[in-house]
């Protein structure tokens, strides 16, 4: 198991510089706690891999949108990748200024690209041609100019769960590859759009990297052939998606990612950007919960915890592996467990076949939870969203209250006698 987030000391266990208890204690569990110094550590280590790269480090606000993770990385110099209007708003509670804001996904609605088109962000990467048309003619009634990269499905197996997987020609992401010329023909073509860059992104998780590899080389050739064309761009954009390690998966260095870009794509001496998620926040963030009852049979032991699927949907969604460490009891391992939540679904399990030893009271930490962790989470069961903790040094603060049962119904106990 490899972690650096939590370290055991004296039979505690602690992030940074605090004893994991004192937080439950303090704030009760379930709760998601990250490290501020382990997110930076991690931007560092990427920004240091990139030093020779002319870039742009755009944060992608869906793997965790809490706004003080937002603001880190904005006190860093990041810029963000968004995909909703909601997302861009967080952004704007951070900075006004989204100038380093580009903005994903199929299906921006009309409001949506208003508030881009007001916002001045520096891209929209476009999806479709209907998208584009709809920009352009948006952007044309409020005297604007709409800045734009095109999304280019270069259709590559990114050999990840298929739920993640993006650019492959049977996915809704993106222009065909083959079809990606013509559409810039097109929109060089409307006065209000301005070609700024072009974009791919290939999928999530992706541990090993050569697919990001396959796909350079076919961004590169359609780089060379805008160039031809005359059309020029400032930016390539290459998409998030490298993976981390949950159960040793084998992930190679960085500065691999590094060079691959270096020969592929510096030559075009554009400003690469890059729209990381889960490498940024993934291993720097853990659930904590309580172990509420052990139910044993003949042939099968659970662990019943009080967070569950609504917390952290990725086990149940995708059959996603997170370690698990009982931070209370380290005693030799006596049973295999699935680590279960209070849900009425059999899918409601955060872990399973565990070697572990546990009792009624002990906390468990689910690890590497700190992307797409919180930002999926719900209400399902009518459970209140749970608490985010930041930690930071020997210090720990709320960054996220837990909802409360008033939170739960306020939109709804209006309506009940009308
Ligand atoms: N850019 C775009 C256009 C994306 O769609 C995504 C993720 C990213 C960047 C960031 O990818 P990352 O660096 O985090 O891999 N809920 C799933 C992951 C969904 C990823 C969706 N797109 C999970 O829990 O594994």
């Amino acid at each position: 198991m490899s972690n650096d987030l939590v370290y055991s000391k004296n039979s505690n266990y602690y992030i940074e510089n605090v004893n994991i208890k004192e937080i439950s204690d303090k704030f009760g569990t379930p709760c998601y706690i990250y490290s501020k110094s382990n997110i930076i550590k991690q931007l560092t280590e990427l920004q240091s891999a990139l030093k020779d790269i002319n870039h742009l480090i755009c944060f992608a606000v869906k793997s965790n949108s809490n706004l003080s993770i937002l603001k880190i990385f904005n006190d860093l110099g990041c810029g963000f990748d968004i995909v909703s209007a909601g997302e861009l708003k967080r952004v704007q509670q951070i900075n006004n200024n989204t100038e380093k804001v580009v903005f994903s996904g199929v299906g921006k609605s009309f409001e949506e690209i208003q508030l881009a088109l007001s916002s001045n962000i520096l891209a929209f990467n476009v999806e479709s041609e209907d998208e584009l048309v709809r920009i352009n003619k948006i952007a044309k009634e409020m005297g604007v100019i709409a800045k734009i990269s095109i999304r280019v499905n270069p259709n590559v197996d990114a050999k990840t769960h298929p739920y993640i997987s993006t650019g492959l020609k049977d996915n809704k992401f993106g222009i065909n590859e083959e079809n990606a010329l013509a559409l810039y023909q097109h929109a060089n073509k409307l006065n209000n759009i301005k070609i700024t860059g072009i974009d791919c992104h290939i999928g999530s998780q992706i541990t090993d990297l050569s697919p990001f590899e396959d796909a350079f080389k076919k961004i590169s050739s359609l780089v060379d052939a805008l160039e031809k064309d005359n059309i020029k761009i400032d930016h390539i954009d290459i998409g998030g998606g490298i993976g981390i390690d949950y159960n040793n998966e084998v992930i190679s260095p960085l500065k691999y990612y590094a060079d691959m870009i270096t020969k592929h794509l510096k030559k075009h001496n554009k400003k690469i950007i890059l729209e990381p998620g889960r490498l940024l926040v993934g291993k720097s963030g853990l659930l904590l919960t309580k172990v509420e009852y052990i139910k044993k049979s003949n042939h099968k032991n659970f662990i019943i915890v009080d967070a569950a699927m609504n917390d952290l949907m990725r086990p149940a969604l995708y059959n996603a592996h997170h370690d698990v460490i009982n931070l209370t009891n380290q005693n030799e391992p006596n049973n295999k467990f699935d680590i279960v939540g209070p849900i009425c679904e059999t899918g409601d399990f955060l872990a399973e076949d565990r070697l572990l030893t546990a009792d009624e009271n002990d906390l468990i930490a689910i690890l590497d939870a700190g992307a797409y962790g919180f930002s999926m989470s719900s209400n399902y069961n009518s459970r209140p969203r749970i608490s985010e903790v930041m930690v930071n040094n020997d210090q720990f603060t709320l960054i996220r209250d837990r909802e409360s049962f008033e939170d739960l119904i306020k939109h709804e106990i209006k309506h009940l006698n009308t």
